[in-house]
């Protein structure tokens, strides 16, 4: 089921967290992981838990906020592979600046990742999407986007929202390309990106499901099936995946 098989599918911010257990998740369904990270140690690490799995993956340390390493790596991907069938938009950073204290560099920083880093990936892949004439595109958000966030920054929260827009707005300019372009709304994930927003147990209590964390897991395989053919007549939707925490 939500077989995968052969798809060449480049998934940024693997080293860790979601974007890892989405790399291994894809590899157990047969697909071609491309690993994306800027942190080349921990990508080196990963890769080789994913070649555990499927010998076939690779990795390429890329910063996401710059337009021409997505180029370079999008066209080396496609010269060796052939081509371009998934992109999950997943590697973010974060903080917890009240909105006040918030300095322009800080919040320069957060968009760059967040938000231009969703747009140039998308710039990236559209033009072998769109001559393949088939693509799947599935951009991270998060709840913080819906609610404001419990205790994140408003740079942050603001970011995630912008990625439900720039979602919806791809999948109608997409579309008719037969390329969809969904998010997943995380709740809150058991990553070490929790370790970066303190306070957040105060919150466990909201989420119906166990009253404790999603696991990445759980939102890998909810990428997974809208990477897969089963969802080929939804595009430009944003799925919670929060154990209750916001239904909405
Ligand atoms: N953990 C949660 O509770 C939660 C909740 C809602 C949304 N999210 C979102 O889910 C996604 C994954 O979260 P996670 O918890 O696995 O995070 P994480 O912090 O564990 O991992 C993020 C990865 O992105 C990489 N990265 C950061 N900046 C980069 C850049 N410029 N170029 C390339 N890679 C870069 C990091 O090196 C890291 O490997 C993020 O978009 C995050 O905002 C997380």
């Amino acid at each position: 089921v939500n077989g995968l098989q052969g798809k060449v599918s480049i998934i940024t911010g693997a080293a860790q967290g979601m974007g890892l257990a989405t790399a291994q998740e894809f590899a157990r369904r047969g697909a071609i992981s491309i690993l994306v990270d800027i942190n080349a140690g921990k990508l080196e690490r990963a890769l080789s838990s994913v070649k555990a799995i499927d010998n076939r993956a690779l990795n390429f340390v890329v910063d996401v906020g710059k337009k021409d390493q997505w180029v370079q790596m999008v066209k080396n991907v496609h010269e060796q592979l052939g081509s371009i069938d998934v992109l999950v938009n997943n590697a973010a950073v974060s903080a917890t600046t009240p909105f006040e204290d918030i300095s322009e560099d800080e919040w320069d920083r957060i968009y760059a990742v967040n938000v231009k880093g969703v747009l140039f990936g998308c710039q990236a892949v559209t033009p072998y999407m769109r001559q393949q004439q088939t693509g799947r595109i599935i951009n991270m958000s998060s709840q913080a986007a819906k609610t404001g966030g419990l205790v994140i920054g408003a740079h942050y929260s603001s970011s995630k929202a912008a990625v439900i827009c720039m979602t919806k707005s791809f999948a109608s300019a997409l579309g008719p390309d037969n390329i969809t372009v969904n998010a997943i709304a995380p709740g809150i994930i058991n990553t070490d990106f929790l370790q970066g927003v303190p306070g957040i147990e105060n919150s466990f209590s909201r989420i119906v499901l166990g009253h404790k964390p999603g696991e990445a897991i759980d939102v890998a395989k909810a990428i997974a099936f809208l990477a897969s053919d089963d969802a080929r007549h939804i595009t430009g939707e944003t799925m919670n995946v929060n154990g209750g925490l916001l239904m909405d």
